[in-house]
């Protein structure tokens, strides 16, 4: 009975197949790997896949209704780990069909193969772009989250809306994670860690939204993977206490769960680019900028359930992480 992980050659996917394999576990890794960035890096990061033989990869669009049920025909998945995503905030204002397809479509199939296979627990990638217009912080589970400010976060909402329907008519076991701006060795060509390092290596100037002043509750990728891990070993489970007079958003009578995976300590992006150009030993020429539609201004995670409930504690600080970073670009690039 092998784990099923979607998304398997994209940043997190990679890692968290990666440990699996490393305890034992038979993983069957699923990607597109469309070209939303450079695919040479998807291949790259499978190619630390393929040495494993309990590994194996298939090339299929989880948007695709006929092939995904015939992988659930195929195979017996004992528990699924669903990272496959359209990702971005900024390019579902270019290309909207791209995330109804993979975000909606994609995820309807994958709960639709659960119920075929009366999975013991499906973990899926939300993020913590749901809290959209919500200015409370730290952003919590327990606080509604109905102001999406970006079709990507409206589809990840939806996906929490949709994982409940299948809980609660079919008792499936459903887990919800909202990561919160992850990074690492590995990471999206797209994100700007990784554009920051690539422009400030070549002399340019990096463009500074919000003028600087974002904060971000940035996540080294090893705790995102251990947060993902703890989650798996523990399937959702119904709150007896839950009551519909009063309905708590992160939980429910149906075996249905919300978390947050963040660092709990937001950080100022300038304190951000701070310790990139530390371990660069290079200053950015920085080209400051007004904020971008569909941008949240901030984000911090309250994740006392996490720690509570899975004993999870964030342990990687932002100057380690973006110098392990800076390591792995260094070597990879050749620069
Ligand atoms: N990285 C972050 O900061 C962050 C934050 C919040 C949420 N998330 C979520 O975590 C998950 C993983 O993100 P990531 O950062 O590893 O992104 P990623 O783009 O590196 O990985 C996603 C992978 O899914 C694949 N994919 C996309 N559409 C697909 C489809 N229709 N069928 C099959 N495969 C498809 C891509 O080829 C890619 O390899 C996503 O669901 C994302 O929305 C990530």
């Amino acid at each position: 009975m092998a784990i099923l992980v979607t998304g398997a050659a994209g940043f997190i996917g990679s890692a968290v197949v990666k440990r699996l394999l490393e305890s034992g576990e038979s993983v069957v890794g699923l990607d597109n790997h469309n070209a939303y960035y450079d695919p040479s890096l998807k291949e790259a990061r499978l190619s630390r896949l393929s040495t494993y033989s309990c590994y194996e990869h298939l090339r299929v669009d989880v948007a695709d209704r006929e092939a995904m049920k015939a992988i659930f025909t195929r195979y017996a998945f004992k528990r699924v780990i669903h990272l496959a995503a359209q990702v971005g905030v900024r390019y579902s204002i270019e290309n909207p069909a791209a995330y109804i397809d993979s975000n909606l479509v994609g995820f309807a199939n994958i709960l639709e193969g659960c119920r075929q296979q009366a999975i013991e627990h499906l973990v899926y990638a939300s993020s913590s772009s749901v809290y959209g217009a919500n200015e409370q912080m730290p952003f919590s589970t327990h606080h509604t989250v109905d102001h999406p400010i970006s079709l990507y976060a409206a589809t990840k909402k939806a996906n929490e809306a949709m994982a409940h329907t299948y809980s609660h008519l079919y008792g499936i076991p459903t887990t919800g994670l909202r990561f919160f701006t992850v990074y690492g060795p590995w990471g999206r060509p797209d994100m700007a860690l990784f554009k920051f390092t690539q422009a400030i290596l070549a002399g340019e100037a990096i463009p500074v939204y919000h003028f600087g002043q974002h904060r971000r509750d940035f996540t080294y990728i090893d705790d995102i993977v251990e947060g993902i891990i703890r989650v798996l070993e523990k399937p959702a489970q119904s709150n007896p206490q839950w009551s519909g007079l009063a309905p708590d958003p992160a939980t429910s009578k149906a075996p249905w769960r919300l978390y947050n995976i963040g660092n709990q300590q937001p950080i100022v992006l300038m304190d951000y680019i701070a310790a990139l150009e530390n371990a660069l030993g290079i200053t950015a020429n920085k080209q400051l900028l007004p904020m971008q539609p569909g941008d949240i201004p901030d984000t911090y995670a309250d994740v006392e359930d996490l720690v509570e409930q899975f004993g999870y504690q964030p342990a990687t600080r932002v100057e380690d992480g973006v110098a392990e970073f800076v390591r792995w670009y260094r070597n990879f690039y050749r620069v």
